[in-house]
């Protein structure tokens, strides 16, 4: 570890928006999850991750909904701080969430205001590219507060865009994706993530920025990678799309447990006199 990367009492210092166009300059790969709570957060960040976004992806994966247009600020805040409380070392990155930004600039500035002083937030995500929402990004960079971007499947267009489909596969709207990424550059973002564009288009939206991107489906040319952690880790097992692979298997090990200990207190081996006092 070097002094550059080392916090008081030798702890690792904690990750800053300046340190991400830094690893795309170094050709340093950025690695981010979504996740929603303090044990997973403290998980992530042993697990060594740049950034934990907290993503309102959580009307998924927690609220069981089947879009994440019903996410409220109020409950995005709830959850971004109990994952500052797991984190000691990974950048706290909150999803804004849909209605919250996009009606008016001011709305944005309070609504990401209050993000960053309620919760301890490094930097918030704000969805799409085009000329209203990056005069959003430059207001909400005016203000002090780092944004990063996202391009391509944007969830809360979901209706819009007619389902969770690939963007950006014909020329045109390949070309879209390119502008909306130099428009959010030029309006200050930090970071773009790309979702679900394809690999090539990717690959010419991550050499025409300077700012990294982080792909989640977008090919193995973007300047880092995200995903879900409660994907990633096989907890939410009934999700399966092509870009993810799963390098656990937590949802079956649960399960296993779960049945085996139904079975040991229904014989009577739970608890032993080990476990008893
Ligand atoms: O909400 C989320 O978790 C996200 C990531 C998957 C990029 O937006």
């Amino acid at each position: 570890m070097t002094a550059a990367t080392e916090g008081p009492g030798n702890a690792p210092r904690p990750l800053t928006v300046r340190d991400f166009p830094a690893r795309k300059r170094n050709g340093e790969k950025l690695v981010m999850v979504s996740a929603y709570d303090a044990l997973f957060a403290r998980l992530a960040d042993d697990g060594g991750v740049d950034a934990v976004l907290v993503g309102d992806s959580l009307g998924n994966v927690i609220d069981g909904r089947t879009s994440t247009l019903s996410v409220t600020l109020d409950q995005i805040i709830y959850h971004a701080c109990a994952v500052r409380r797991g984190l000691q070392r990974a950048l706290l990155v909150v999803d804004m969430p849909f209605l919250t930004y996009q009606v008016s600039v001011p709305r944005a500035l309070l609504n990401c205001g209050r993000v960053m002083q309620e919760t301890g937030a490094s930097a918030v995500k704000l969805e799409g590219g085009g000329p209203r929402i990056a005069r959003v990004v430059h207001a909400v960079i005016e203000l002090g507060v780092p944004v990063m971007g996202h391009l391509g499947f944007t969830p809360q267009s979901v209706h819009a865009l007619g389902g969770a489909r690939v963007q950006g596969r014909e020329p045109d709207a390949a070309q879209r994706l390119l502008e909306d990424a130099k428009r959010l550059e030029d309006a200050g973002a930090f970071a773009i993530v790309l979702e679900m564009i394809p690999a090539a288009v990717a690959e010419r939206i991550t050499a025409s920025v300077s700012v990294p991107t982080i792909g989640i489906g977008a090919g193995a040319k973007c300047d880092g990678q995200v995903l879900v952690m409660h994907d990633l880790i096989g907890l939410n097992d009934g999700f399966s799309p092509k870009f993810l692979k799963r390098y656990a298997a937590l949802a079956e090990d649960a399960r296993r447990a779960l049945r085996t200990f139904a079975a040991e207190v229904r014989d009577g081996s739970y608890p032993g006199p080990e476990h008893s006092f």
